[in-house]
């Protein structure tokens, strides 16, 4: 087995990109948003990709570019709209950003996005890790792209413990700089792109952060730590109970489930609707019809939800303590371009509410009373 590299030797930074672009060149995932030509598509994933599991990001690409095709399509379309196509990605403020972009882009650029990086950081919502991404990715800058991923491949290939400072931060961002292959002594047009989506790539697939799969790496040899490097440990994982109404309705031929919009000063998801929140009190020795748990950040939500038993079970509606104008009956058959809450779409979905055609109602009976 190879020895780890010398701790002092300076990182060959031809011979770690030839080894890395070899090594993608092979094994890249084949993804959607890889060798397209269109830099809003590139613009639109990596906004999609932050913080999000590339997973759901497949799903959600796709489906929000068959609806807004063009930076145009996108800066015409009412937010509510933008937002029902971004359900289930979380962080929403995105999805605003990105519209809020793409009219300024659509109405003072043009209609064409910038294509340095400098320019791109004016826009809504793209800081210094989208500016990069998109300018390297679509439009050849040399400059390199630091996320997470990338900062664990850079620290342990340099032995370098993390710290969350701004010396920790410069550090990286050096290192990562002095790798990103330079524009003008490259052949090809697009090698900081690919260099940087391989580093990405590295850090998601091999570099991992709890079990590196260091015997797969292209730059094992290269390596100060070999996988072995001190991370500091997670934040907690909070848990958190959270109740919510199951309330539907037949109206002729259509089905209608009750749904709370949260006011736009709400701090989170303003201007979405939610199924209506219910306090824990309300639903004590009741029996949900449904339980999940749900994820956001560093939060555990053990979600369950409550149908009222029949007609006459007023009980649990009064219980919901939202205004009577934040409800709202909705037409299941719509459910799709509403601005849904994440959670919601994932209950609605589960139960068999959330479908084009006529939904399979829960085995409860559905109440008569209005909102
Ligand atoms: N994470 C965010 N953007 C990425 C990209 N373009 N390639 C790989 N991983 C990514």
């Amino acid at each position: 087995m190879l020895s780890p590299a010398p701790k002092n030797a300076p990182l060959d930074a031809a011979l770690f990109r030839r080894k890395l672009s070899t090594w993608y060149r092979a094994h890249a995932r084949v993804l959607p948003w890889r060798n397209v030509t269109d830099p809003y598509r590139t613009w639109l994933s990596e906004v999609m990709l932050q913080q999000t599991r590339v997973a759901a990001v497949i799903e959600h690409y796709q489906h929000f570019l068959r609806r807004f095709p063009t930076i145009l399509a996108l800066a015409l379309a009412p937010e509510a709209e933008v937002l029902a196509s971004w359900s289930g990605l979380g962080y929403y403020r995105r999805a605003r950003m990105l519209h809020k972009a793409a009219k300024f882009v659509t109405e003072e650029l043009g209609g064409a996005l910038p294509s340095t990086s400098v320019e791109l950081r004016t826009l809504p919502g793209i800081g210094e890790y989208t500016s990069a991404a998109i300018a390297s990715i679509a439009f050849g800058e040399s400059i390199a792209v630091v996320d997470g991923n990338v900062e664990r491949v850079l620290l342990r290939l340099t032995g370098r413990p993390e710290k969350r400072d701004a010396s920790g931060r410069a550090f990286v961002q050096q290192q990562a700089s002095a790798l990103v292959p330079n524009r003008r002594i490259s052949k090809r047009a697009n090698a900081a792109g690919d260099h940087n989506q391989a580093m990405m790539e590295l850090g998601a697939t091999i570099c991992l952060p709890k079990a590196p799969l260091c015997l797969n790496c292209p730059v094992y040899s290269m390596c100060r730590t070999r996988g072995e490097h001190l991370t500091p440990p997670r934040k907690v994982q909070l848990s958190r109970p959270a109740a919510y109404l199951l309330s539907l309705r037949k109206r002729g031929t259509n089905t209608e489930v009750l749904l709370q919009l949260r006011t736009e000063d709400a701090s989170l998801m303003p201007g979405m609707y939610e199924l209506p929140p219910l306090p824990q009190d309300s639903v004590q020795g009741r029996e949900p019809m449904l339980r999940l748990r749900h994820a956001i950040t560093n939060t555990n939500y053990y979600v369950q939800v409550y149908a009222p038993s029949g007609p006459q079970d007023r009980g649990l509606r009064r219980s919901v303590p939202a205004a009577k104008n934040d409800l709202h009956w909705i037409q299941t058959n719509r459910l799709a371009t509403r601005p849904l809450t994440g959670l919601t779409r994932k209950v609605l979905q589960r139960l068999g509410v959330m479908t084009v055609h006529l939904p399979k109602l829960p085995a409860t009976k559905t109440p008569s009373h209005p909102a």
